[in-house]
């Protein structure tokens, strides 16, 4: 059983434990989709006021339902659409204080007012995002944001690798 409790008295102590659960949970295990599934879990329990936490992959060129936390989502999002797609074209985290005034946000949940999306690369190759959303007007401030940077780079070789041209023959 993992029991992960986290109860930090301010935001760098939650995410350094965060970051800490995160890395120990993922930690010698390579599928991909197994460490962003527990990666979400862990978010979702951890941090306090969100109502969706979870992965989009980069499949193919666009971005594909992942591992997550809440409410049933968008399955797929073009590379430039919404913040999702604006953090996959850009490759730069997207901290978004009100989603209503988001050209272009994608609203999977109308309660969704605030959302953090950190893009995740392996050897400089996008791989996926993890989005977070929360129906509080500005929840996410950038503490947040470098606490989810660092998180993902942490653990970026685990959440993920580019499909290999496999050549037959
Ligand atoms: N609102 C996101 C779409 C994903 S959901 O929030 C889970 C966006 O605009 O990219």
């Amino acid at each position: 059983m993992y029991d992960f409790k986290i109860e930090a008295p301010d935001k760098p102590s939650l995410y350094r434990e965060l970051i800490e659960a995160a890395d120990a949970l993922t930690a010698g295990e390579p599928d991909p989709i197994a460490n962003m599934a527990n990666v979400a879990a862990l978010l979702w329990e951890s941090l306090p006021d969100i109502n969706w936490a979870g992965f989009y992959r980069n499949v193919d060129g666009e971005l594909v339902l992942g591992p997550f936390q809440g409410r049933p989502a968008c399955i797929r999002i073009p590379f430039g659409k919404g913040v999702c797609g604006a953090a996959a074209a850009s490759l730069e985290p997207q901290l978004v204080a009100d989603v209503h005034a988001f050209p272009g946000h994608i609203a999977c949940d109308a309660a969704s007012r605030a959302e953090l999306v950190v893009p995740i690369l392996v050897d400089g190759v996008l791989v996926g995002v993890l989005d977070l959303d929360s129906p509080t007007p500005a929840r996410f401030d950038k503490e947040d944001e470098e606490g989810c940077v660092i998180l993902i780079q942490r653990l970026e070789g685990r959440l993920g690798a580019m499909e290999k041209t496999v050549s037959k023959g």
